[in-house]
């Protein structure tokens, strides 16, 4: 069959997986091609266990792959088969030299783009997915169009807005799809063709295009305005706990003003994930690097707060619980950064499950779906850790819980049940303010929400 298009993806993570499958999902008259560099990612891309957890993406992959949708480790073949290419590697934080632990480690990145100009025949259109500091495709241009040959290339920025635990959700029924471009003919042409392909199932008024460090630029604020809220909301659960103000109370009211609105006000033990902590980083480190000292430490402290509020989930444990925490037993329910999601990179729960451990407590964690993720985090922490699946069996003869993830099935479980079988004096920290804290003080756990007074016995 001959395809319309042929597009290759260079990455396949949490990003370049979920994307293609739903742009081969909408589109079978695409071939669509996702390669990377780890072979037993890709192995788990064309199995039956897919290699990151999403719900709803198993359907997606099942109805296109291998019709339209294809996993190689071939990345040479890929790059001369395909004029479109998608590049999703990762783009962590540096963690050696200069802007060391906040600047973007663009390697695997410039890796990539060295290897498009190897392979090109012909001329491409590279798009960045990846989320990359301003200016990086005047780098990516300055390295393609190096060479004298008669292959040409046109780089876009197409920042990836999905959100894990939803992803599926959101490449189907997107807020806006941002596509930037240079402004020459070349450079419009090149955007038209990412419209065309995003028109087979976007509509047309969500697709937005700008200059393309505006697009760069957007994606890098969109994730600290997000987190700039959760840090906001955050430092006020501190203030709330001083004041027997209720947390859930102040957002509702805050949140009902409609300049504000009400997403993404939920107190909690702290934002995680692959990109918040990483992007806000880039953006201090930018600021500094212009000069904007002032700008880069407004942004610098939503990191700060962050870590704050994971700091004073351990001294409320450690307060509450009679000021050691040595022998007793944690269970922890929940290791991914959120609920819906295996993905445990930048979890609060890493810190905690650590700080936890120096205190000489012993950890049980319970997760649906980031166990194996957890096991990784922690190989080679030294302490009493076990990982049980089942929420009842990790509880049982703990001391406390604290509840670190926002799973749907932590709400519903029978807590008089989990009471049964705990030491006593039971202890729930409830990191999320999921659960019915009445109810379990009236069970007999000492309740400590967050942003919220504590209930407790004593
Ligand atoms: N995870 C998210 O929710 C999310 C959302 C929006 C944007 N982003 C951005 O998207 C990018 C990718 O994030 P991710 O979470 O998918 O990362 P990831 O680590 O899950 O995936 C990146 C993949 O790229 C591969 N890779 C690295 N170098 C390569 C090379 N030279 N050739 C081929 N493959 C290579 C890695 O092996 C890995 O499988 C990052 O810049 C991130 O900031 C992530």
């Amino acid at each position: 069959m001959k395809f319309e298009k042929n597009i290759l993806c260079i990455g396949a993570g949490y990003v370049g997986g979920p994307t293609m499958a739903m742009i081969a999902y909408k589109c079978p008259q695409y071939r669509v091609t996702v390669v990377d560099i780890n072979p037993a990612r890709i192995a788990e891309w064309n199995s039956g266990e897919l290699p990151i957890y999403e719900p709803g993406l198993d359907k997606l992959i099942q109805a296109s792959r291998d019709k339209n949708l294809f996993f190689s480790t071939d990345i040479k073949d890929g790059i001369m088969d395909n004029d479109i290419i998608f590049v999703s590697v990762n783009t962590p934080t540096k963690t050696f030299g200069a802007g060391a632990g906040m600047a973007a480690d663009l390697q695997y990145w410039e890796t990539t783009a060295r290897q498009i100009l190897q392979y090109s025949k012909s001329s491409k259109v590279v798009i960045e997915k990846s989320t990359l500091p301003v200016k990086t495709a005047q780098a990516m241009e300055n390295i393609l169009n190096y060479s004298n040959s008669s292959v040409s290339f046109d780089v876009l920025s197409n920042p990836e807005f999905l959100a894990e635990g939803s992803a599926v959700r959101d490449l189907e029924n997107p807020d806006r799809v941002l596509i930037g471009s240079r402004e020459t003919e070349s450079g419009l042409k090149a955007r038209e063709t990412l419209v065309e392909i995003y028109a087979n199932w976007v509509p047309r008024e969500k697709i937005i295009t700008s200059n393309i460090w505006s697009s760069e630029l957007s994606k890098i604020v969109s994730n600290a305005f997000l987190a700039q809220r959760i840090s906001s909301i955050n430092a006020i659960s501190a203030l709330c706990e001083k004041t027997d103000a209720d947390i859930t109370e102040v957002s509702r009211a805050v949140g009902m003003d409609s300049r504000i609105g009400g997403k993404f006000l939920n107190a909690s033990v702290g934002f995680g994930g692959s990109c918040f902590k990483k992007d806000i980083l880039n953006l201090v480190y930018l600021c500094r690097h212009y000069g904007l000292n002032e700008v880069a430490d407004y942004w610098e402290s939503v990191v700060k707060i962050n870590q704050y509020q994971q700091e004073r989930f351990i001294l409320n444990m450690l307060t509450a619980m009679f000021n050691t925490l040595a022998d007793k037993k944690i269970c922890l329910f929940g290791f991914a950064f959120k609920a819906n999601t295996g993905d445990t990179r930048e979890s609060p729960a890493i810190f905690i499950a650590r700080r936890l451990l120096e205190e000489k407590a012993e950890i049980v964690i319970t997760d649906p779906k980031a166990l194996r993720n957890a096991r990784a985090d922690l190989a080679g922490v030294n302490g009493k850790i076990s990982f049980v699946e089942d929420p009842y069996m990790a509880a049982e003869e703990c001391h406390a819980i604290a509840l670190l993830t926002e799973w749907e099935i932590y709400r519903n479980l029978d807590f008089q049940k989990i009471y049964s079988t705990m030491a006593k004096p039971a202890s729930i920290f409830d990191g999320r303010n999921i659960l019915d804290h009445k109810r379990c003080y009236d069970i007999g756990f000492n309740v400590y929400p967050t942003g919220k007074p504590a209930l407790t016995h004593f």
